[in-house]
C-alpha cells in the first residue's frame, strides 16, 4: 500500500496511461455512483478478475457478468435473506465455542497469528452454516497456508498478463503454484460438497445430515430449493459446487482480514477495548450469546465497521468500460479500467474528519453522516453489493464479543503488522498479538 501516492488520497480522479490499457482512479462519489449503481451494466467486472480467480472460483457470482449473473445472484439471494440468517446463528455459535475453545487451550499470554486463528472460525463458520459440517484444524491450515500461496501468485500473473515482463521460467513456474494452491482447496470444499449432496440423496431440499435436525437448515438447503419463479429453472450440480466454492472463499477470507484487522486496532487501542469488553458484559453477561444480542452491541459493531473503513478487506474494485464515455472530465475509451478503491475513498482528506484516526465514535455522529452516505462502501454499492454483508456482520459481532469476553488482546513488541493489498488487504507477514485469558 506504500506505493500509493499521498495525493492519491486527495485526488477526485486519476489517469494512468499504460502501454495497452487506460486506468482511470475514481475517488468522486458521482462518479462512484454511476458506476456502480446508476450505469453498473456499462462497467462490468474486469475480464481480468474473471481469469484471475477462474482457477479458484470457476463460472461464480463473484466474477460473471449480464444474464449470467443476474440469474446467479436471483438464485443465490434468498439464502442470504435475514430470516435465513437467524436460523444459522445457533451454528454460528458453535464454531465460535470452539474458536475459544482453542485459544483457551494456548499458554496463556500466548502470541498468536491472529490473521489464521480468524480465518480458522470464519472458514469454519462457512463450512458450517453452508454444509452443516465442522472444519478440522489441519484442513483449516492447509486452507490457510493455499489460500496465501494463491493470493501471493496471483497479482504477479496478472500484472504479467498485461506487460509480459517476466523472464521466461518465472511466469510459468509462478502459474504452476497458482493452480497448485487453487486446485488443493478446490478439492477439500468439492469433496465435502458432493458428500453432502450425496448424503442429501432423494431428500433434496428438505434435508439435514443425523443430528443436525435442531440446529436449523443450511444454506445449502436454501439453494437446493432455490428457483426461478418465472422458469423455473435451478442451480445444476457443478454450477453449485463453483458457487460454494465462491461462497467459502468470498465469505471467510474478507470477514478473517477484518476480524484481524479490528483485533490489531483493539490492541492498540486499549480503552476502546475496555469499552467494548464492559458493552459485551452488560449485554451478555456470562451467559451463552443470543440471535437478539447481536443487534444491542452497538459499540462493538462500530468498532468493527471503523475497521473495515481503515483496512476495507476489498480495497480495489475493477472495471471494464464496455463503450466509450466520459467520467469527469476524462474521456475514456472503451476497453479502459475503471478502478474505485475504498482504501483510498475511506482515507479521503476531504470526505472525512481524521480521516486515518481510529474513532469508533464516528459512527453515532451526525457530521459523519456524509461521509457514510458518500464515502463509505466496504461491502460495495449497487446491484453487485455484497450479497454476505448482514452474514458477515452477524459473525463478526459475534466473534468480536465471544473474545472480548474471554481474552485480553494486547500488541507485541517489535511486530507492527503491514498492510499489503492482494485479493484483499492482508498483513504482510501475519497479524502477531498476545492473548491472554480474562480471569
Ligand atoms: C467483512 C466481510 C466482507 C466484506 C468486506 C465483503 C466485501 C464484498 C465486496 C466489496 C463485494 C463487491 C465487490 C465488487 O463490487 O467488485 C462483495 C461481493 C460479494 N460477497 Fe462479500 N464481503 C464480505 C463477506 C461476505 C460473506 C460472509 C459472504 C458470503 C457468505 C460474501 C459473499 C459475497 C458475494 C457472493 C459477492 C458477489 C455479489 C455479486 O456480485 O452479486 N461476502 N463482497
Amino acid at each position: 500500500m506504500d506505493m500509493l501516492y499521498e495525493r492519491s488520497y486527495s485526488m477526485k480522479m486519476g489517469q494512468v496511461h499504460l502501454p495497452g490499457m487506460d486506468v482511470f482512479m475514481a475517488n468522486d462519489p458521482e462518479v462512484v455512483r454511476r458506476v456502480m449503481v446508476e450505469d453498473y451494466e456499462k462497467f462490468p467486472k474486469h475480464a481480468l478478475l474473471h481469469r484471475t480467480l477462474k482457477p479458484l472460483l470457476g463460472e461464480s457470482i463473484f466474477t460473471t457478468n449480464g444474464a449470467v449473473w443476474q440469474r446467479q445472484r436471483q438464485l443465490l439471494d434468498p439464502a442470504f435473506e435475514s430470516a435465513r440468517l437467524k436460523a444459522v446463528f445457533p451454528l454460528m455459535l458453535l464454531a465460535v465455542n470452539d474458536m475459544c475453545d482453542r485459544l483457551c487451550n494456548l499458554r496463556d499470554g500466548e502470541v498468536v497469528n491472529v490473521e489464521e486463528a480468524m480465518t480458522h472460525v470464519t472458514a469454519d463458520i462457512i463450512f458450517r452454516t453452508i454444509l452443516s459440517m465442522s472444519l478440522q484444524e489441519s484442513e483449516a491450515r492447509k486452507i490457510y497456508q493455499a489460500f496465501s500461496r494463491f493470493q501471493e501468485t496471483a497479482l504477479p500473473i496478472s500484472i504479467d498478463q498485461i506487460f509480459h515482463l517476466s523472464p521466461w521460467l518465472v511466469q510459468p513456474l509462478t502459474t504452476w503454484r497458482n493452480r497448485k494452491a487453487a486446485k488443493e482447496i478446490r478439492l477439500l470444499i468439492d469433496q465435502s460438497v458432493r458428500s453432502r449432496i450425496e448424503a442429501m440423496g432423494t431428500q433434496l431440499g428438505s434435508g439435514k445430515e443425523d443430528g443436525m435436525q435442531e440446529q436449523g437448515r443450511d444454506l445449502l438447503d436454501a439453494m437446493l430449493d432455490s428457483r426461478i419463479t418465472e422458469t423455473g429453472d435451478r442451480y445444476g450440480e457443478a454450477e453449485l459446487v463453483d458457487q460454494i466454492c465462491m461462497l467459502f472463499l468470498a465469505g471467510h477470507e474478507t470477514s478473517a482480514s477484518a476480524l484481524s484487522w479490528s483485533l490489531y486496532l483493539l490492541a492498540l487501542f486499549p480503552d476502546a477495548q475496555e469499552k467494548a469488553f464492559q458493552e459485551t458484559r452488560s449485554v451478555i453477561g456470562d451467559r451463552p450469546p443470543q440471535y437478539d444480542d447481536i443487534g444491542k452491541m452497538e459499540y462493538v459493531r462500530s468498532v468493527f465497521r471503523e475497521a473495515l473503513r481503515l483496512y476495507p478487506p476489498v480495497g480495489f474494485f475493477a472495471r471494464e468500460s464496455v463503450e466509450q464515455t466520459t467520467l469527469r472530465d476524462k474521456f475514456v475509451r472503451r476497453g479502459s479500467t475503471v478502478v474505485i478503491s475504498p482504501w483510498l475513498i475511506h482515507r479521503h482528506r476531504e470526505y472525512w474528519q481524521a480521516p486515518d484516526d481510529f474513532n469508533p465514535e464516528r459512527f453515532g455522529q451526525e457530521e459523519t453522516h456524509n461521509s457514510l452516505r458518500n464515502a463509505y462502501l466496504p461491502f460495495g454499492l449497487g446491484p453487485r453489493i455484497c450479497i454476505g454483508a448482514g452474514f458477515a456482520l452477524q459473525e463478526s459481532s459475534l466473534i468480536l464479543a465471544e473474545l472480548l469476553k474471554h481474552f485480553r488482546i494486547e500488541l507485541v513488541a517489535d511486530r507492527e503488522p503491514r498492510p499489503v493489498g492482494r485479493l484483499t488487504i492482508r498483513s504482510e507477514n501475519g497479524i502477531w498479538l498476545k492473548i491472554s485469558k480474562r480471569s
